[in-house]
């Protein structure tokens, strides 16, 4: 059984920490930056990954945890570390047939040495995964039928509640709060959170477009309507999930260099680029601040 008392054995540091960042592109707007440490809540369970999971552990109440991810998903790896810390189960569904029959990459071999049991699936069935015929079909093949499943990216309804802590933690400090978004899930909790007149600013790292209205649909079935000012910027997705450029990774590491702080490449590296850009184009009133949320870290 995972208790809230089980999870705060885990000694979550939370609320996260906010430093100030001085960084001259920004100074010369007259826009302050923070860095809301997110990564540092729990050396396994980072950053959104402990405000998402947490809720949805307590949930589970003992059963085998099911989720879905890619071959890198940082989800899969919280989520397995999860399991390793608390006593849980773990089953791991992961997209690409093909993946079956290669050695393991890092990232999946991480999953299975934190105890999570990999089921790989192809691409049309992981793309059906959430259809109820599927699933069920899924959680048969596997044994895990009593399984407490999480979503892909762990953005259910108590995931976007867990979220909402964030914005509350950053009441009064900043204006604007950027986020990298996937599902969106953390940034509709934390939309919810935020105090009046602050306000959200999302940054999708996948390409389409699609994502206003799934944050939509994520806070109506979390809240029951819309909660919260936010908005997305569509240009820094780089090319879509995991691509990147050197321009982007050049920036990533200067960053890095400048302000001492590990940029997680795959979300981070890509809000932290559009926020230096709107900085740059004046999106931000002078003696306004910015806080950005450091989600993830780069994984070894
Ligand atoms: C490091 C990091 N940042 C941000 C996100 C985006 O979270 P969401 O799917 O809630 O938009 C993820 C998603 O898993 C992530 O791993």
């Amino acid at each position: 059984m995972t208790s809230p008392d089980a999870l705060a054995t885990l000694h979550p540091r939370l609320p996260s920490p906010v430093r100030e960042a001085h960084d001259d592109r920004f100074a010369r707007r007259g826009v302050r930056l923070l860095l809301k440490r997110d990564d540092l809540i729990h050396p396994d369970l980072i950053g959104n990954k402990w405000r998402k999971l947490a809720p949805n552990l307590t949930a589970a109440h003992g059963h085998t945890v099911l989720t879905f991810g890619g071959a890198y998903s940082n989800h899969l790896r919280a989520t397995a570390a999860a399991g390793r810390l608390l006593g849980l189960a773990t089953v791991g569904v992961v997209r690409g047939q093909e993946l079956a029959d290669r050695p393991l990459n890092p990232s999946l071999a991480r999953c299975v040495a934190d105890g999570m049991r990999l089921h790989f699936v192809d691409r049309s069935t992981y793309r059906r995964k959430t259809e109820p015929d599927t699933l069920a079909a899924l959680l048969r093949t596997i044994g895990a039928e009593d399984a407490y499943v999480v979503p892909e990216g762990g953005s259910n309804s108590l995931a976007v509640r867990g979220c909402q802590a964030l914005g509350q933690e950053l009441r009064g400090q900043a204006d604007v709060v950027a986020i990298a978004c996937g599902t969106g899930g953390t940034l509709a909790g934390l939309a919810a959170g935020l105090g009046p007149g602050q306000r959200a600013l999302g940054i999708p790292v996948l390409k389409g477009g699609f994502l206003t209205a799934g944050i939509r649909h994520l806070q109506e079935a979390a809240f029951g309507g819309p909660r919260g000012d936010w908005h997305l910027d569509d240009r820094f997705h780089f090319g879509g999930y995991a691509r990147t450029t050197p321009e982007l990774d050049s920036f990533a590491a200067d960053f890095e260099d400048r302000h001492g702080l590990p940029v997680e490449r795959l979300y981070v590296a890509k809000m932290l680029y559009g926020l230096m850009t709107l900085a740059e184009e004046g999106a931000f009133a002078r003696g306004s601040t910015v806080a950005a949320v450091v989600t993830g870290r780069p994984f070894m």
